[in-house]
């Protein structure tokens, strides 16, 4: 049977701490390839104890450890990577994930509300790959040759204009030309780098955010039917639920974008590198619907008798 393999792996994925969301699924996903340790960062450690329960109560031996992380710390970042090193002896895998929306218009957007997404969507994706890398060139008995896998959660925002405010459309653009630069950069390094874009995905981002854009460790209240029902009203405001028949229009649960993350990890994906997938069920590129070219219908089964 074909199975993605991360035996044996230590990482990192920040932004890992909420109860429901994208980098909790990661890291379930990569322990449940086989990753011996994985680092689940975030501000918001409130979900890593059911994590860890998560983890256990599947059978996996995968340590998950939660620690605090403001992704837009150069010295948190380094810190933890040389943690890491000191216990394990090999660092394998980055997931630059940490991220906020909040949506704001350009009138209400300001300065300092900009100058914050650049230090945690570009500049923490940045640090992932300058230290992250370095991380990933020591060798031990356990891993005698230097490797690695980075890889960044960029957005749906960073493939048109409408789908976020400026600030994060305009910071989500420049993970892909991190991971696009940062895989030449590491190309005599083994080290791959890779994005990874979310369509509209069922998370806390959306009752988060406001959060944990001020960059201090947080606790998030909300229950899961809070979050559920802000994240559907948000889904809704953005004409998902219009036509639900449109493969385009669905939602994507954590899960799925996280199966991508472990298979991108992986050695089978070892031909994959500066990439940026998208995996937006193809909302995207139906961006004008139908208007173009007429209504869209199922199409009839074959017939084979
Ligand atoms: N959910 C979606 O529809 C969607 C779509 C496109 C892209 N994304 C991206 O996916 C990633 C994960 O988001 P999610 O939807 O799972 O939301 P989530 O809220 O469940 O997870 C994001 C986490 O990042 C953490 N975070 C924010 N700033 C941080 C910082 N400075 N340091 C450390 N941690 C920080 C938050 O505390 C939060 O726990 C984000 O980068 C987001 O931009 C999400």
């Amino acid at each position: 049977m074909l199975g993605i393999s991360i035996k044996g792996q230590v990482g990192i994925v920040t932004g890992a701490g909420s109860a429901y969301g994208i980098g909790r699924s990661m890291v379930i996903a990569l322990a449940q390839a086989g990753a011996k340790a994985i680092y689940a960062c975030d501000l918001n450690l409130g979900g890593i104890a059911s994590l860890q329960d998560v983890v256990k109560s599947l059978g996996l031996e995968c340590i998950v450890e939660g620690r605090q992380l403001d992704v837009a710390s150069e010295e948190q970042t380094v810190a933890i990577l040389k943690e890491i090193l000191k216990c394990h002896g090999r660092f394998d895998f980055f997931i630059a994930n940490a991220g906020y929306a909040v949506y704001r218009s350009l009138e209400t957007l300001n300065q300092e509300h900009f100058m914050r997404a650049v230090e945690v969507m570009q500049k923490g994706p940045y640090l992932s790959v300058k230290y992250g890398s370095q991380a990933m060139m020591v060798t031990s008995a356990e891993k005698p040759k230097p490797s690695g896998s980075i890889i960044i959660t960029s957005s749906c925002a960073a493939f048109a204009g409408a789908y976020a405010d400026l600030a994060y459309t305009a910071v989500k653009k420049a993970c892909n030309g991190i991971v696009e630069s940062g895989s030449v950069q590491l190309s005599a390094s083994n080290i791959r780098v890779n994005g990874i874009g979310p369509g509209c995905t069922k998370s806390s981002i959306l009752t988060s955010s406001q959060l944990a854009e001020r960059g201090e460790a947080y606790q998030l209240e909300a229950s899961d039917e809070e979050i559920a029902k802000t994240h559907a009203k948000f889904f809704e405001r953005g004409g998902l639920f219009n036509d639900q028949q449109k493969y385009y229009n669905r939602t994507a649960e954590p899960d799925e974008i996280a199966y991508l993350a472990a298979f991108l990890t992986s050695d089978m994906a070892a031909a994959i590198n500066g990439q940026i997938i998208l995996a937006d069920s193809g909302k995207t590129v139906a961006a004008t619907g139908e208007g173009f070219t007429g209504p869209v219908t199922a199409v009839s089964p074959m017939n084979f008798a």
